[in-house]
């Protein structure tokens, strides 16, 4: 059964480890991150963005493929399904579909029309028992065609929408969705210390967790970060694998072409990924 992400965020912070949010696509995403985090004893939220829940067919259509798979692959770790970026009107969408999780992104509009907009669907998914995402300070890079300035959070501003009663807050830290450039800056730690200092017990959520170095994701976990979204990371995994068994000329090979053996590298390197970030956050045996 699909349980909302508040339980395992509290124990994250408490026990200063992340909980990983992995993004999926399709069926072999879902397969591997469920059956990695069941393998690690570990617990893990599914992330959901608008458009991979429009390519995978609609939100109805990844619960019923998701509690499905809770069932029949016997996944008994803690598994929350979480819209990722919503919009106000996915994060409905979301709520009526049976997510467990929602994040709201109102960082885009200004603060007291995050706030308001925030505040209403605080009491939506707190009277149905899920948890709830905020964010201040959008996030830099893109993400499905939703472009980021690079922004830093204000403190106080993140004190004010912790406040309202979220389960989670993203603040901007410098952080970028994708790929990281050279010149990237790092995180801004002094921003992640205040936001902590003002938030107390709020757990932190760190977006675009693709590239950022193990020394700069621990440190931000010491700070209180308890949840972590990495997307790009598995997508690339995905991608080099199934290239290097193409260029093989492993598909022209018996059966190779069978979409089951295609794809089984690329799965197989999801799974190597996830596995290695859980790893990294210290949420192995956790569940
Ligand atoms: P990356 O694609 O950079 O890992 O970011 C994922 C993310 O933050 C999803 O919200």
């Amino acid at each position: 059964m699909l349980v909302s992400a508040k339980e395992m965020l509290t124990k994250a912070k408490e026990g200063h480890y992340a909980v990983g949010q992995f993004n999926i696509n399709n069926l072999e995403w879902t397969k591997a991150i469920l059956l990695t985090a069941q393998e690690l004893n570990s617990p893990v939220i599914l992330g959901v963005s608008e458009g991979a829940g429009k390519y995978m067919c609609g939100y109805k259509t990844v619960v019923g493929m998701v509690n499905g798979m809770l069932e029949e692959l016997n996944i008994t770790v803690p598994v929350a399904l979480h819209l990722d970026h919503g919009s106000y009107e996915g994060a409905k969408a979301c709520i009526e579909a049976g997510f467990s999780s929602i994040m709201f992104d109102g960082s885009h509009y200004p603060i007291d029309e995050n706030i308001a907009k925030t505040k209403e669907l605080v009491a939506i998914a707190e009277s149905k028992g899920m948890s709830i995402e905020a964010e201040v300070g959008a996030i830099g890079g893109e993400e499905d065609g939703v472009v980021g300035s690079g922004e830093v959070a204000d403190p106080d501003e993140c004190k004010m929408i912790a406040d309202l009663g979220v389960t989670m807050l993203a603040a901007g830290i410098g952080n970028i969705h994708g790929k990281y450039p050279e010149n990237w800056a790092g995180l801004r730690f002094d921003v992640l210390d205040a936001i902590q200092q003002k938030t107390g017990k709020m757990p932190l959520v760190l977006h675009g967790g693709t590239g950022i170095p193990a020394d700069m994701i621990k440190k931000a976990i010491s700070l209180g970060v308890s949840k972590i979204n990495v997307n790009t990371e598995c997508q690339l995994a995905f991608a080099d694998a199934t290239r290097k068994y193409i260029e093989a000329g492993k598909d022209q090979q018996g059966k190779g072409f069978d979409p089951r053996k295609l794809l089984a590298p690329g799965f197989e390197a999801i799974k190597a990924t996830v596995k290695e970030k859980m790893e990294l956050f210290g949420s192995v045996n956790k569940a």
